[in-house]
This record gives C-alpha cells, sequence and structure tokens, in this order.
C-alpha cells in the first residue's frame, strides 16, 4: 500500500441524537458497542462524492502519477443501483476514465477481499497500480427505530493506492464464507419483493399500510458468536500463510464492528497487550467495507501507527464473509481527513 487517503462525513451524530428516535439510552451504546459518535452524509454529500473524495486523497498523498493507475475496486454494499455499477463513475470523477473499473460487494469484508484481489492483479501483471476504494452510506437504508443496527452504522470512505514493492508488503490473503448464515445480516426484502409490494399498494386501496423502506436487518448476537470463533481461527490462518509470527505485529487493524469483539480478537488471538489496536469505531461508527481504511489513516494520522509498520487486518461481516492480511502500512497521509 503506497498511500492512504480518507473522507469522513461532515454530520456527527450522537449517541444522544440517535436515541432521539431510538429506544436506547447513550451509555448502553457506548458500554455495547464503544461508539460514542458516527458520521452521517447530509446536504451534496453521496456515495458517489465520498468515494471520490477518498480516492483523490489516496492519489494526491501517494503522490503518484494518476495515468499510472490501472483499474479501480469500489468495495461498497451501498450503490444503489445494479446498473450501472459505480466504478467506472467514480474512475471519470477522478479523471481516470477508460480504465478498469468494478465493484466488490461483499459487505463489512469487502475492503479486505479488494485489497486481496488488487494484490493479486499486480502479481499477476493484470495492472501496475489499483486504486481500491471501501465506501459506505449506511444510513441510507438504515430504521432509526431498529435496536439492532441503528446505533452502530455510520457512512464514510477511505482508499489506498496499492503498487508494486521491493519488499512484500501484502501477504497472501486468508478469507471465506458462510452462506449457510448469510441471513444473520441482511436486507428485509429484495428489490423485486420491493416492487412487487411497490405496485400492489399503488393508491388503490386507502387500507393498504404505505409502503416502508428497504432496511438492513442484523442479528448482532449470532453474528457475534460466529466471529467469536471463526475469526481467531481466521487470524492464526493469516499469520500462519505470510510467515509472520504474533510477536512480530505491531499493529492490529480489525474491522470496526464493535469494540468488544475486538477487544475479545486480540485477547484470544494472544497479540500482545501493549500493541496499538484500532478503535476508530469510537467516533466513526460501523462503516462497513470503509471502516478498515478509514480505521488505517485515523492511525496514521494521529501517531497511534506508523508507517512501515506491520499490521494484521482483518474485515468480516454480511455472508457471512471474511477477509485478512498482514500488511506494511502505508506513509501518514499528508492530506489527512479531518486534524488529529
Ligand atoms: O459489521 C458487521 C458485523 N457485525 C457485527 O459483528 C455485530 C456483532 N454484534 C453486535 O455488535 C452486538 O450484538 C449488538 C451491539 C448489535 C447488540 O449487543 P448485545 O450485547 O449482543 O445485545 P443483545 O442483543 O444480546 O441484547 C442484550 C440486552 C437485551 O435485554 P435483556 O433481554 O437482557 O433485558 C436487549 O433487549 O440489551 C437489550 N438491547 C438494547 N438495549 C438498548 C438490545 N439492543 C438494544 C439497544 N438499546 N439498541
Amino acid at each position: 500500500m503506497l498511500g492512504i487517503g480518507a473522507y469522513r462525513p461532515q454530520r456527527v451524530v450522537s449517541n444522544a441524537e440517535v436515541c432521539e428516535l431510538l429506544e436506547s439510552t447513550p451509555d448502553w451504546i457506548f458500554e455495547r458497542t464503544g461508539i460514542h459518535n458516527r458520521r452521517w452524509i447530509s446536504g451534496d454529500e453521496t456515495l458517489r462524492s465520498i468515494s471520490a473524495g477518498a480516492g483523490e486523497r489516496a492519489l494526491v498523498n501517494t503522490g503518484i502519477d494518476r495515468s499510472k493507475i490501472g483499474a479501480l475496486i469500489l468495495c461498497t454494499s451501498s450503490w444503489l443501483k445494479l446498473t450501472p455499477h459505480g466504478a467506472p463513475t467514480v474512475a471519470a470523477d477522478l479523471g481516470l476514465n477508460g480504465i478498469a473499473a468494478f465493484d466488490l460487494t461483499s459487505g463489512c469484508g469487502g475492503f479486505g477481499y479488494g485489497l486481496g484481489v488488487a494484490a493479486d492483479l499486480i502479481r499477476a501483471g493484470s495492472a501496475e497500480y489499483v486504486l481500491v476504494i471501501g465506501a459506505e452510506t449506511m444510513t441510507v437504508g438504515l430504521d432509526p427505530t431498529d435496536r439492532g443496527t441503528a446505533m452502530i452504522f455510520g457512512d464514510g470512505a477511505g482508499a489506498v493506492v496499492v503498487g508494486p514493492s521491493e519488499e512484500n508488503g501484502i501477504s497472501p490473503t486468508v478469507w471465506g464464507s458462510d452462506g449457510e448464515n448469510a441471513e444473520a445480516i441482511a436486507q428485509d426484502v429484495d428489490f423485486l419483493e420491493y416492487m412487487n409490494k411497490a405496485q400492489e399498494s399503488q393508491g388503490t386501496d386507502p387500507a393498504v399500510e404505505p409502503l416502508g423502506r428497504m432496511s438492513l436487518r442484523m442479528e448482532g448476537p449470532r453474528v457475534f458468536r460466529w466471529a467469536a470463533v471463526t475469526l481467531p481461527r481466521a487470524l492464526a490462518s493469516a499469520l500462519e500463510v505470510s510467515g509472520v509470527s504474533k510477536e512480530e505485529i505491531e499493529v492490529f487493524v480489525p474491522h470496526q464492528a464493535n469494540a468488544r469483539i475486538n477487544e475479545l480478537m486480540k485477547k484470544n488471538l494472544g497479540l500482545a497487550e501493549d500493541i496499538p489496536m484500532a478503535n476508530d469505531i469510537e467516533n466513526t461508527g460501523n462503516t462497513s467495507a470503509a471502516s478498515i481504511p478509514l480505521a488505517i489513516e485515523e492511525m496514521l494520522v494521529t501517531g497511534k501507527a506508523k508507517g512501515g509498520q506491520t499490521a494484521l487486518l482483518l474485515g468480516f461481516g454480511a455472508g457471512l464473509s471474511y477477509a485478512g492480511q498482514v500488511v506494511t502500512l502505508p506513509p501518514a497521509p499528508k492530506e489527512p481527513s479531518f486534524d488529529a
């Protein structure tokens, strides 16, 4: 990873504000998730604009001539049109029109999947430099009264430029999925069901309930249990395939789903207690596929981690999918997304 950039939406939303519509308390939210604030898009901000915002900063921070970028991978579950997909438009917004550009949807594990694909494209010679963007506008499909999701999710985007280096800076990817438990994180209806309902309720019968929004639902405790069993094994494999020992890991950047899950994982894996662990969730919330690049950026900007250090990354979520790597961190961004 040669450079990193991020975009954090301007609007900061506190637990107290979430509790105006959600039956909960700010203390419960912080104790059970580790979240104080999250950011929500507002005004002109869209998935497209925040993706391009993060991508632009990653290009500037890398100092790369953008004509060298051969592919763009947009890791997201928030692009709202199936056709056209998002990456070609975002590439054009960044002055990269014409390059290979595709979306990659793998829930909160999406950035890990995208980073692995980018590294392998480069190793295979299909592209020399790849821009990987993890971006989400989770609040578009959020039910503000749902106790399982409303307090957790936020919006944001992070991006990295991946390219050749003398020493291997991205290990082989350790990844997997569990489709038998996929319903644990799911949209409540699919597009066809939604369109059929919309047709049925087309203003003919006043007794028909107005059509609600299409929302994301999560069986949190079920995901928590799956994570507690599957992820320590995945992390152990990530170390094995990368040939790096636990003692050599200097920074731990797990997906920012829940600070309690992350504390548990760090302990179960036997990582040293004093290793810095990402805790961007506290003021950014869970931004799904954007959370790992956002968390890396936060650690580099605040000095909790340094460019060149060896970090263990692990994304996980819908699918239920996960993907992780051992990486060398990029340099701290010259153009950060916030004032440290
Ligand atoms: O990013 C994708 C991957 N996602 C994850 O990894 C998410 C993993 N799971 C979680 O983060 C947690 O399961 C949640 C934060 C979603 C929920 O926390 P929990 O500690 O698992 O709560 P719970 O659902 O087991 O509920 C415990 C108690 C219950 O009350 P009783 O039965 O003990 O009286 C719930 O009714 O807390 C209550 N509760 C709430 N109270 C206030 C559940 N949700 C809420 C809420 N506010 N939002």
